[in-house]
Protein backbone atom coordinates (compact mmCIF):
# COMPACT_ATOMS: atom_id res chain seq x y z
CA UNK A 1 0.00 0.00 0.00
CA UNK A 2 1.58 3.50 -0.99
CA UNK A 3 0.67 6.38 1.82
CA UNK A 4 2.72 9.67 0.23
CA UNK A 5 3.75 12.80 1.43
CA UNK A 6 5.18 15.16 0.08
CA UNK A 7 7.07 18.15 0.96
CA UNK A 8 8.07 21.30 -0.49
CA UNK A 9 8.27 25.03 -0.45
CA UNK A 10 5.15 26.97 -1.44
CA UNK A 11 4.65 26.61 -5.45
CA UNK A 12 7.58 23.84 -5.74
CA UNK A 13 4.55 21.73 -7.42
CA UNK A 14 3.59 19.60 -4.32
CA UNK A 15 -0.36 19.97 -6.21
CA UNK A 16 0.88 19.27 -9.95
CA UNK A 17 2.87 16.58 -9.17
CA UNK A 18 -0.14 15.33 -6.51
CA UNK A 19 -2.34 14.96 -9.66
CA UNK A 20 0.26 13.03 -11.86
CA UNK A 21 1.13 10.75 -9.13
CA UNK A 22 -2.36 9.72 -7.89
CA UNK A 23 -4.09 9.50 -11.65
CA UNK A 24 -0.73 6.90 -11.83
CA UNK A 25 -1.06 4.96 -8.36
CA UNK A 26 -4.87 5.41 -8.74
CA UNK A 27 -4.92 7.06 -4.75
CA UNK A 28 -6.54 9.39 -3.18
CA UNK A 29 -4.95 13.28 -3.15
CA UNK A 30 -5.58 14.96 0.35
CA UNK A 31 -4.52 18.95 0.05
CA UNK A 32 -5.20 20.38 3.47
CA UNK A 33 -4.77 23.83 1.63
CA UNK A 34 -8.07 22.81 -0.51
CA UNK A 35 -9.70 21.75 2.33
CA UNK A 36 -9.06 24.87 4.56
CA UNK A 37 -10.29 27.06 1.19
CA UNK A 38 -13.60 25.09 1.22
CA UNK A 39 -14.26 25.54 4.91
CA UNK A 40 -13.41 29.06 3.99
CA UNK A 41 -15.69 29.28 0.88
CA UNK A 42 -18.46 27.34 2.63
CA UNK A 43 -18.30 30.05 5.92
CA UNK A 44 -18.27 27.41 8.25
CA UNK A 45 -16.71 28.02 12.09
CA UNK A 46 -13.69 26.23 10.74
CA UNK A 47 -13.10 28.49 8.13
CA UNK A 48 -13.85 31.80 10.21
CA UNK A 49 -11.08 30.76 12.11
CA UNK A 50 -8.61 29.93 9.69
CA UNK A 51 -8.90 32.40 6.82
CA UNK A 52 -7.05 35.23 8.18
CA UNK A 53 -3.95 33.15 8.47
CA UNK A 54 -4.40 31.97 5.67
CA UNK A 55 -4.57 35.27 3.59
CA UNK A 56 -1.42 36.41 5.57
CA UNK A 57 0.51 33.28 4.74
CA UNK A 58 0.32 32.03 7.86
CA UNK A 59 0.14 28.05 9.37
CA UNK A 60 -2.26 26.75 10.86
CA UNK A 61 -2.80 25.19 14.29
CA UNK A 62 -1.42 21.39 14.10
CA UNK A 63 -4.38 20.70 16.26
CA UNK A 64 -6.71 21.89 13.48
CA UNK A 65 -4.24 20.06 10.78
CA UNK A 66 -4.16 16.36 13.04
CA UNK A 67 -8.18 17.02 13.61
CA UNK A 68 -8.51 17.49 9.75
CA UNK A 69 -6.21 14.92 8.73
CA UNK A 70 -7.74 11.92 11.01
CA UNK A 71 -11.66 13.09 9.70
CA UNK A 72 -9.97 12.64 6.13
CA UNK A 73 -8.22 9.19 6.08
CA UNK A 74 -10.77 7.68 8.03
CA UNK A 75 -12.96 8.11 4.49
CA UNK A 76 -13.60 4.57 2.45
CA UNK A 77 -11.36 5.69 -0.17
CA UNK A 78 -8.11 5.87 1.72
CA UNK A 79 -8.13 2.65 2.43
CA UNK A 80 -5.63 1.12 -0.37
CA UNK A 81 -3.36 4.07 0.20
CA UNK A 82 -3.59 8.24 -0.07
CA UNK A 83 -1.09 11.40 -0.47
CA UNK A 84 -1.00 14.10 1.03
CA UNK A 85 0.05 17.23 -0.95
CA UNK A 86 2.18 19.15 1.85
CA UNK A 87 -0.52 18.08 4.30
CA UNK A 88 2.35 18.23 7.33
CA UNK A 89 3.83 21.20 7.79
CA UNK A 90 5.72 21.34 11.43
CA UNK A 91 7.31 18.59 13.52
CA UNK A 92 4.54 18.84 15.78
CA UNK A 93 2.02 17.44 13.14
CA UNK A 94 4.57 14.66 12.14
CA UNK A 95 4.95 14.06 15.80
CA UNK A 96 1.20 13.73 15.86
CA UNK A 97 0.88 11.48 12.78
CA UNK A 98 3.41 9.37 14.54
CA UNK A 99 0.76 9.43 17.64
CA UNK A 100 -1.93 8.74 15.99
CA UNK A 101 -0.75 5.48 13.64
CA UNK A 102 -0.26 7.50 11.07
CA UNK A 103 2.73 6.13 9.10
CA UNK A 104 4.34 7.09 5.54
CA UNK A 105 5.80 4.54 3.12
CA UNK A 106 7.22 7.45 0.85
CA UNK A 107 7.99 11.05 2.11
CA UNK A 108 8.88 13.34 -1.36
CA UNK A 109 10.85 16.84 -0.81
CA UNK A 110 10.44 18.81 -4.64
CA UNK A 111 13.16 21.59 -4.31
CA UNK A 112 13.25 24.76 -5.75
CA UNK A 113 14.98 27.88 -5.54
CA UNK A 114 12.84 31.12 -4.07
CA UNK A 115 13.25 33.22 -7.45
CA UNK A 116 11.60 30.47 -9.37
CA UNK A 117 8.92 29.90 -7.42
CA UNK A 118 8.10 33.46 -6.80
CA UNK A 119 7.57 33.76 -10.60
CA UNK A 120 5.68 30.79 -10.70
CA UNK A 121 3.04 32.02 -8.39
CA UNK A 122 2.45 35.31 -10.11
CA UNK A 123 1.32 33.03 -13.21
CA UNK A 124 -0.24 30.46 -11.51
CA UNK A 125 -4.28 30.10 -11.65
CA UNK A 126 -6.62 27.36 -9.84
CA UNK A 127 -9.44 25.70 -10.34
CA UNK A 128 -11.39 26.45 -7.46
CA UNK A 129 -13.63 23.49 -7.50
CA UNK A 130 -10.89 20.89 -7.74
CA UNK A 131 -7.32 22.63 -6.68
CA UNK A 132 -6.11 21.77 -10.16
CA UNK A 133 -3.64 24.19 -11.20
CA UNK A 134 -2.38 25.59 -14.18
CA UNK A 135 0.33 28.24 -15.19
CA UNK A 136 -0.16 31.04 -17.59
CA UNK A 137 2.92 30.35 -19.38
CA UNK A 138 4.56 27.00 -18.00
CA UNK A 139 1.15 24.83 -17.79
CA UNK A 140 -1.83 26.93 -19.56
CA UNK A 141 -5.21 25.99 -19.82
CA UNK A 142 -6.54 24.35 -23.29
CA UNK A 143 -9.21 27.29 -23.45
CA UNK A 144 -7.70 30.27 -21.61
CA UNK A 145 -8.96 31.15 -18.25
CA UNK A 146 -11.11 28.04 -17.93
CA UNK A 147 -10.76 24.54 -16.10
CA UNK A 148 -9.63 22.25 -18.81
CA UNK A 149 -12.44 19.55 -17.21
CA UNK A 150 -15.11 21.80 -16.17
CA UNK A 151 -14.97 24.32 -18.47
CA UNK A 152 -15.41 26.22 -15.12
CA UNK A 153 -13.37 29.99 -14.63
CA UNK A 154 -10.17 29.79 -13.16
CA UNK A 155 -9.08 31.88 -10.17
CA UNK A 156 -5.64 33.80 -8.57
CA UNK A 157 -5.26 32.68 -5.43
CA UNK A 158 -5.01 35.53 -2.76
CA UNK A 159 -1.92 34.36 -0.95
CA UNK A 160 -0.21 34.50 -4.37
CA UNK A 161 0.65 38.19 -3.85
CA UNK A 162 3.97 38.72 -3.82
CA UNK A 163 4.89 39.85 -0.45
CA UNK A 164 2.48 36.85 0.94
CA UNK A 165 4.38 33.95 -1.29
CA UNK A 166 7.89 35.96 0.50
CA UNK A 167 6.00 35.41 3.93
CA UNK A 168 5.04 31.80 3.07
CA UNK A 169 8.32 30.92 2.27
CA UNK A 170 10.22 32.56 5.38
CA UNK A 171 7.57 30.04 7.21
CA UNK A 172 8.63 27.42 4.80
CA UNK A 173 12.32 27.60 5.74
CA UNK A 174 11.60 28.09 10.01
CA UNK A 175 8.65 25.61 10.64
CA UNK A 176 8.69 23.20 7.68
CA UNK A 177 12.05 22.46 6.54
CA UNK A 178 13.41 20.80 9.62
CA UNK A 179 10.84 18.24 8.22
CA UNK A 180 13.73 17.33 5.90
CA UNK A 181 16.15 15.83 8.78
CA UNK A 182 13.32 14.85 10.32
CA UNK A 183 12.08 12.04 8.09
CA UNK A 184 15.59 11.42 6.51
CA UNK A 185 16.25 10.31 9.84
CA UNK A 186 13.39 8.35 9.97
CA UNK A 187 14.11 6.60 6.84
CA UNK A 188 18.03 5.77 7.68
CA UNK A 189 15.87 3.30 10.69
CA UNK A 190 13.17 2.41 9.49
CA UNK A 191 11.19 0.96 5.68
CA UNK A 192 9.99 4.15 4.71
CA UNK A 193 11.55 5.71 1.80
CA UNK A 194 12.66 8.95 1.52
CA UNK A 195 13.09 10.81 -2.35
CA UNK A 196 14.47 14.12 -3.31
CA UNK A 197 13.85 15.40 -6.40
CA UNK A 198 14.70 19.21 -8.39
CA UNK A 199 11.46 20.51 -8.78
CA UNK A 200 12.81 22.94 -11.40
CA UNK A 201 12.54 20.80 -14.21
CA UNK A 202 9.72 20.54 -16.66
CA UNK A 203 7.02 19.01 -15.08
CA UNK A 204 7.17 15.86 -17.01
CA UNK A 205 10.63 15.67 -15.98
CA UNK A 206 9.91 15.82 -12.44
CA UNK A 207 7.54 13.38 -12.92
CA UNK A 208 8.98 10.72 -14.21
CA UNK A 209 11.77 11.04 -11.78
CA UNK A 210 9.31 10.52 -8.84
CA UNK A 211 7.67 7.39 -10.79
CA UNK A 212 10.76 5.72 -11.41
CA UNK A 213 9.94 5.14 -7.49
CA UNK A 214 6.93 2.94 -8.03
P1 LIG B 1 -1.35 24.94 0.21
O1 LIG B 1 -2.55 25.14 -0.59
O2 LIG B 1 -0.93 23.54 0.50
O3 LIG B 1 -0.18 25.78 -0.41
P2 LIG B 1 1.41 25.59 -0.43
O4 LIG B 1 2.01 24.45 0.29
O5 LIG B 1 1.93 26.91 -0.02
O6 LIG B 1 1.71 25.15 -1.82
P3 LIG B 1 1.08 25.70 -3.10
O7 LIG B 1 -0.25 25.09 -3.35
O8 LIG B 1 1.13 27.21 -3.10
O9 LIG B 1 2.15 25.25 -4.16
P4 LIG B 1 2.47 23.82 -4.75
O10 LIG B 1 3.79 23.32 -4.24
O11 LIG B 1 1.29 22.90 -4.62
O12 LIG B 1 2.74 24.21 -6.27
P5 LIG B 1 1.78 24.09 -7.53
O13 LIG B 1 1.73 22.70 -8.03
O14 LIG B 1 0.49 24.79 -7.29
O15 LIG B 1 -1.51 25.67 1.64
C1 LIG B 1 -2.02 27.00 1.68
C2 LIG B 1 -2.12 27.46 3.13
O16 LIG B 1 -2.95 26.55 3.89
C3 LIG B 1 -0.81 27.51 3.92
O17 LIG B 1 -0.09 28.71 3.67
C4 LIG B 1 -1.34 27.43 5.36
O18 LIG B 1 -1.87 28.66 5.79
C5 LIG B 1 -2.51 26.44 5.25
N1 LIG B 1 -2.10 25.04 5.49
C6 LIG B 1 -2.22 23.99 4.61
N2 LIG B 1 -1.74 22.88 5.15
C7 LIG B 1 -1.31 23.20 6.40
C8 LIG B 1 -0.68 22.47 7.45
N3 LIG B 1 -0.40 21.15 7.34
N4 LIG B 1 -0.36 23.14 8.59
C9 LIG B 1 -0.62 24.44 8.75
N5 LIG B 1 -1.22 25.20 7.79
C10 LIG B 1 -1.55 24.58 6.62
O19 LIG B 1 2.65 24.92 -8.59
C11 LIG B 1 2.77 26.33 -8.50
C12 LIG B 1 2.70 26.95 -9.90
O20 LIG B 1 3.84 26.56 -10.64
C13 LIG B 1 1.48 26.48 -10.72
O21 LIG B 1 1.05 27.58 -11.49
C14 LIG B 1 2.02 25.36 -11.60
O22 LIG B 1 1.31 25.26 -12.82
C15 LIG B 1 3.46 25.81 -11.81
N6 LIG B 1 4.38 24.68 -11.89
C16 LIG B 1 4.37 23.55 -11.13
N7 LIG B 1 5.40 22.76 -11.46
C17 LIG B 1 6.10 23.42 -12.42
C18 LIG B 1 7.30 23.13 -13.14
N8 LIG B 1 7.99 21.97 -12.93
N9 LIG B 1 7.74 24.04 -14.05
C19 LIG B 1 7.06 25.19 -14.25
N10 LIG B 1 5.92 25.53 -13.61
C20 LIG B 1 5.45 24.65 -12.69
Amino acid sequence: MNKLLLIGPPGAGKGTQADLICDSLDIPKISTGDMLRAAIASGNDLGQRVSGIMKSGGLVSDQIIIELILDRISQPDCASGFLFDGGIRTVGQADLCVENNIEFTHVIEINVDNEIIINRMSGRRVHPGSGRNYHLVHQPPKNEGMDDVTGEPLIQREDDLPETVKHRLDVYHEETKPLVDYYELQSSQSSLNYIRVDGSQDVKVVFEEIKKHF
